[in-house]
């Protein structure tokens, strides 16, 4: 039989178990509330892993596999023509007509910033001299990685197998 003595020990220990889990609760609460500061963090960084950048850099690790000269050399210029849509919006194939985006008659080899009559903001200038097919291909992944401060506002091709049958597909134009 349970004498008082032993009921007021039960009682004890079982309130002290409470309190025990309480003040362990407040603790984990408190703690969690410090790691507040941290998930601020996280939404910040969950915002920079959004920039284009980032995408481009991830981008380019995923890439193993054939090399762009390789895809270059078997490229597919129907595919190519596809993805052109893609450009359609700035840039025109005629030769000499420029739009947003300079005429892309014949840049396959073109001189870098070489179109009449268009206003180049520089700065690819600065990066290439030549649109060679490996130059294309860099300028295109990342516009803004391979030329900081282009006028041209495209986030960039990440498919290698895209850019390679997009360039032979220009390439196509002045033949
Ligand atoms: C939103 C408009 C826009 C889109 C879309 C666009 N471009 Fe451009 N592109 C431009 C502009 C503007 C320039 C001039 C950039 C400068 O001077 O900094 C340019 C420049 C270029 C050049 C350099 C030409 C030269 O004469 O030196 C090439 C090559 C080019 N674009 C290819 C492409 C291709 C291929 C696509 C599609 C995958 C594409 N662009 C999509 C606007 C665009």
């Amino acid at each position: 039989m349970f004498d008082t003595m032993t009921l007021t020990k039960v009682g004890g220990a079982l309130c002290g178990s409470l309190l025990v889990f309480l003040l362990g609760n407040w603790a984990a609460e408190s703690l969690y509330h410090v790691g507040g500061g941290g998930h601020g963090d996280e939404v910040h960084q969950a915002y920079v892993i959004d920039t284009g950048d980032s995408e481009a850099d991830s981008g380019a690790e995923k890439e193993e596999g054939p090399d762009f000269a390789t895809l270059y050399a078997e490229a597919d210029v129907a595919a190519g023509a596809k993805v052109f849509s893609k450009c359609k919006a700035c840039h025109k194939i005629e030769a000499g007509v420029n739009a947003t985006g300079p005429s892309l008659y014949g840049v396959v080899g073109r001189n870098v910033d070489a179109e009449p009559g268009f206003a180049y903001s520089g700065k690819l200038e600065e990066a290439a001299d030549v649109w060679t097919p490996e130059n294309l291909s860099h300028f295109l992944e990342n516009p803004k990685g391979f030329a900081p401060g282009t006028k041209m506002s495209f986030a960039g091709l990440k498919k290698i197998e895209d850019r390679a049958n997009l360039i032979a597909y220009l390439d196509t134009l002045d033949n």
